[in-house]
């Protein structure tokens, strides 16, 4: 495997999905017991759905807003953190994440792919904002104080996720692609590792398991909870143990 020189030019692209917060207590998707084994996709996570039911789907997010509000941010999200601080080339991490345990560590060079629990999106305006505590059908825009036209600002599936330009132009500069905690099962975040390898970079996995074991997709896959797997794998890689 090819060795990643470490330059002010080298640069690393990071995607995280929901297995970087297990260990903060926040349930991931599709493992056992996941979110989606509790909910219906199609009523929680689609306009359709929203449309259908806001109410619902209010209560869902209301839900996970108020249990990322009390989360920690474990060593996985202080060791990506601490990367982006040593690192003496460019670095970008890209989480799928709706929770902000990547700002709590310390992350600043960060984009929310599929938005934030922190936010608002006016659908009479169009504008966004940060947003704190429950949201509503009641709840007024802070930009135009438009009644009850609120929603989530998360991307909901057949939505284009944010900063898609900026993503696909730092995967084809990139040397180092890290995925974490991420079962690559939804597009077009399961298409980064593809967009890095054209590009010429590692690619490496650090999963609790191997999500697309075999396939060919990564040069390193590192099995085990980010916790442990994440900081391990950055002291090394700033250290020169790697390669
Ligand atoms: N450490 C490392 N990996 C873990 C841990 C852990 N402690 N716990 C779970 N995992 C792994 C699981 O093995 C799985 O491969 O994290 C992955 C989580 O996969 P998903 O639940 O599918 O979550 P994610 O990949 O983030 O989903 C992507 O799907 O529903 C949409 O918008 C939602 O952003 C989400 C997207």
């Amino acid at each position: 495997m090819r060795k990643v020189e470490i330059s002010p030019s080298t640069s690393i692209v990071v995607l995280t999905g929901a297995g970087i917060s297990q260990e903060s207590g926040l349930d991931t998707f599709r493992d056992a017991g996941g979110i989606w084994a509790r909910y219906d996709i199609d009523d929680v996570a689609t306009p359709e759905g929203f449309r259908r039911n806001p109410p619902l789907v209010h209560e869902f997010y209301n839900t996970q807003r108020r249990e990322a509000a009390t989360a920690l941010p474990n060593p996985a999200h202080v060791a990506l953190a601490g990367l982006e601080k040593a690192w003496l080339g460019r670095l970008l991490l890209v989480t799928q994440n709706i929770d902000g345990l990547h700002e709590k560590a310390g992350s600043k060079a960060l984009f929310h792919m599929h938005g934030t629990l922190d936010g608002f999106l006016c659908e009479a305006c169009g504008r966004r904002g940060a947003w704190t505590g429950d949201m509503s059908t009641s709840s007024t825009c802070p930009l135009c104080d438009r009644h009850g036209a609120l929603r989530p600002d998360i991307v909901w599936f057949g939505e284009m996720p944010y900063h898609m330009p900026e993503i696909y132009q730092a995967l084809g500069e990139a040397d180092l692609f890290l995925s974490v905690g991420t079962s690559g099962t939804v597009y077009p975040a399961a298409d980064f590792v593809r967009e890095a390898r054209q590009a010429g970079a590692v690619t490496v996995e650090l999963n609790l398991e191997a999500s697309r074991k075999g396939r060919g997709l990564f040069d390193l896959e590192i099995e085990g909870k980010a916790g442990e797997s994440v900081p391990a794998f950055v002291s090394d890689l700033l250290n020169g143990r790697l390669w």
